[in-house]
């Protein structure tokens, strides 16, 4: 059984200018000791999804179920979530200084972190924070430990934070762009000590990025959601080398190891739809390069590839790629056309200024 198990998630939040559907049906599991990678745009719904689950949103509307080791967190109690969240469920952020209390020595945040939820004497407790502190790589962690926060790099900031994150154990670590204000070096340092600290506790990964170099580097399976929803599942290596989704194509083409051209990025076009009154059918439809009549008409279910239950699309020309590729003859015409329409317009508009 896996150790997280998302079903259905909704999350809306009401806002002045109409209701916000920010997650829509979102289904997901994160099996022990392994890594979830969940990448998508900004605004595609990826934070909002996981900070519902623990608990961190306020003021939405929720529906679904999240099962984590025997209860729903969706319906849990304030108190059972409090003992789930912090001590089952690590959690770090991108801005370590959300969750690091600036007036403290980071040693004594993490002992107060383990004496708060173990029967820990003071002196346990700290020869638990230096001993975390340096499994995390921070030198000299005997003397580090009676650091304030702003006494560290960001780098290293990180690492408190993760050091922290690990200190009750948790089976579970949900890790939201731990990496994206760092520079590559330090995000490769930093990705290092989350790896040795998986092989070294067997905690599962939730890794939340926009980053497809990150999900290369870290994740055994991946989420990929776009306004929302989820557009594809598959395994790491499934994903990078026979994704189905047009979406997870753009993704890829925008990464420039990926890209023939000389290393130029070619970004996705145009720009996720409003979550407010999100247009029916497939949400990709305006950015699709294959899109055809049905997608503006129907949303395509997140449905097995080739029957394999572990790799998932929503698009109804995944596995048909012949489809696929008619499809984007159609795009072209239509784009065409629309380009031969304007520039007679152009033209008539030119002729009537000229009269
Ligand atoms: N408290 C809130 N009230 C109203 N709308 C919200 C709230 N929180 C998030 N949203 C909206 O929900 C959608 C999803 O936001 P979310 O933060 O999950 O995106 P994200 O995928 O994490 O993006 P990013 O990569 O920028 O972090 C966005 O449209 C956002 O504006
Ligand atoms: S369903 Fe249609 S618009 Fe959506 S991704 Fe597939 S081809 Fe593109
Ligand atoms: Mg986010």
């Amino acid at each position: 059984m896996a150790l997280l198990e998302v079903n259905d998630l909704h999350v809306r939040f009401n806002t002045d200018d109409g209701v916000v559907h920010a997650v829509r049906g979102v289904s997901f599991e994160v099996e022990q000791g392994k890594t979830l990678g969940i990448v998508g745009e900004s605004g595609s719904g990826k934070s909002v999804a996981t900070q519902t689950i623990t608990g961190l949103t306020r003021g939405a509307r929720i529906e679904g179920t999240a099962m984590f080791e025997g209860i729903d967190l969706l319906a849990a109690t304030p108190e059972e979530l409090r003992s789930v969240r912090g001590v089952k469920i690590g959690m770090i952020f991108q801005d370590p200084l959300t969750s690091l209390h600036p007036a403290y020595k980071v040693g004594w945040q993490i002992e107060e972190m383990i004496r708060a939820h173990q029967d820990e004497g003071r002196k346990k407790a700290r020869a638990r924070a230096v001993e975390l502190l340096s499994l995390v790589g921070i030198p000299n962690a005997k003397t580090r430990v009676d650091d304030y926060p702003h006494q560290f790099s960001g780098g290293m900031r990180q690492r408190v934070m993760i050091a922290m994150a690990m200190a009750l154990n948790p089976a579970l670590l949900i890790a939201d762009e731990p990496t994206t204000a760092l520079d590559v070096t330090v995000q490769a340092q930093v990705l290092d000590v989350m790896r040795k600290v998986q092989e070294e506790f067997g905690t599962a990964i939730v890794l939340i990025t926009h980053d497809l170099g990150v999900i290369a580097e870290m994740a055994d399976d991946v989420i990929v959601m776009y306004a929302g929803r989820v557009m594809e599942k598959a395994p790491r290596r499934d994903l990078f080398y026979a994704n189905h989704h047009p979406y997870t194509e753009g993704l890829l083409a925008s990464l420039p190891q990926r890209n023939s051209s000389g290393g130029r990025l070619l970004p996705i076009k145009g720009s996720p739809p409003s979550m407010i009154n999100p247009p029916q059918g497939c949400p990709f439809a305006p950015r699709c390069p294959y899109v055809f009549n049905r997608c503006v008409e129907e949303t395509p279910a997140l449905v097995p590839v080739f029957r394999r239950e572990d790799h998932l699309s929503a698009c109804f020309l995944s596995g048909h790629q012949a489809e696929r590729e008619q499809g984007k003859e159609q795009m072209r015409v239509a784009l065409l056309e629309e380009a031969q329409l304007e520039s007679a317009r152009l033209e008539s508009a030119k002729l009537e200024g000229i009269a």
